[in-house]
């Protein structure tokens, strides 16, 4: 099996970088800064599993004429229209498409640009990041990559995705039930996202105010509403877990959004919050705090977008 892995930056550097280090057939379909960065530098990951420094086969979209049988898509939400051009001749009949992005918005997107065959599901779960040299940071051990047919079934492309994912620990899983655990993971990252982003804190910050853990618990409650009127509901177990989290006393967590919004870099609100706003509006769901989120995350993003 080949692999082009669209982006070589946090989460396609790392994943990728390990299944390279790892002896599979892995290409990065890059821009010609990133290009050069990595001939100057290598491929850097810094990791609590361990550092390597690898020299990865890199392609750029000019040059790309031939299609692979995977393809890890790991660009953020805002860069994807752009992306599915410059990858596409990598695309053929039966090749699969496994999105990092979150949400589910790109799912329809992809399906609608290749055809709804050529989409798997995928749920990643890590924190990393790209530092100010360029190198990929893994920030916590976590790490989990599931990925799995749309509908479930477990075809041979499946197992041969599977088998090819097993060479590196990555945490890779075949999951029977993936199109549930996306929903699942769009709905805390939605709620955790329009938490942090309203209050402008980390959970824990947020909790020890009067009313914070009562917010928290509101705000999810609304995702949960829309999610369980326009997706696939969340499991009890998940639900229990999404609370306990989302009101975690002295809990540093944040979503990569809030971090993003306080380094006054782009942020995903389209894909994370705005999309599920009009999924529940559509539905007729009354959601005024994650409404609220919204506002507040569009009025961030137009001062981004004039450059302020
Ligand atoms: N980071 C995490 O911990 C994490 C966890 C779970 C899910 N995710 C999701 O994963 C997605 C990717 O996040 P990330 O942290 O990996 O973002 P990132 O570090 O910004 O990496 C995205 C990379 O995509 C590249 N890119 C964009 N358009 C491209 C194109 N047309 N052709 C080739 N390369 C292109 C960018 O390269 P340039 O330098 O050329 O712009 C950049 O290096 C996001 O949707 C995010 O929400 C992230």
């Amino acid at each position: 099996m080949r692999l082009l892995v669209v982006g070589a930056g946090s989460t396609g550097g790392y994943f990728g970088g390990r299944l390279a280090a790892a002896g599979r057939d892995v290409t990065f379909l890059v821009r010609p800064a990133r290009a050069a960065k990595l001939r100057e530098t290598g491929l850097r990951i810094v990791s609590p599993h361990g550092d390597a420094t690898l020299a990865p086969k890199v392609v750029t979209p000019d040059a790309l004429a031939e299609t692979y049988d995977a393809v890890l898509l790991t660009v953020k939400a805002y860069q994807l229209a752009a992306a599915m051009e410059d990858f596409a001749p990598a695309i053929g009949p039966d090749g699969m498409i496994l999105p990092v992005l979150n949400g589910m918005r790109h799912m329809e997107l992809l399906a609608q640009r290749f055809s709804p065959g050529n989409v798997v599901g995928c749920a990643l779960k890590v924190s990393t990041t790209l530092d100010e040299d360029g190198r990929v940071v893994q920030l916590s051990p976590m790490q989990e990559l599931a990925y799995g047919e749309l509908d479930s079934a477990l075809t041979p492309r499946m197992r041969a995705l599977d088998e090819f994912m097993q060479a590196a620990a990555i945490g890779a899983r075949l999951s029977s039930a993936i199109r549930r655990e996306m929903w699942e993971k769009w709905t805390l990252l939605a709620a955790l996202g329009a938490i942090n982003c309203l209050m402008r804190g980390a959970i824990g910050e947020i909790e020890a105010c009067p009313g914070g853990a009562a917010f928290a618990l509101q705000l999810l409650g609304e995702v949960v509403a829309i999610v369980a009127a326009v997706g696939v509901a969340p499991s009890d177990g998940f639900l229990a877990g999404a609370r306990a989290v989302l009101t975690e006393k002295g809990s540093p967590l944040a979503s990569s959004m809030y971090r993003d919004l306080q380094g006054g870099k782009p942020i995903e609100a389209e894909a994370i919050v705005g999309d599920m706003l009009r999924r529940g509006a559509k539905a007729g769901i009354n959601a005024p705090l994650l409404s609220a989120a919204y506002v507040c995350l569009s009025v961030y993003r137009s001062r981004i977008d004039a450059g302020r």
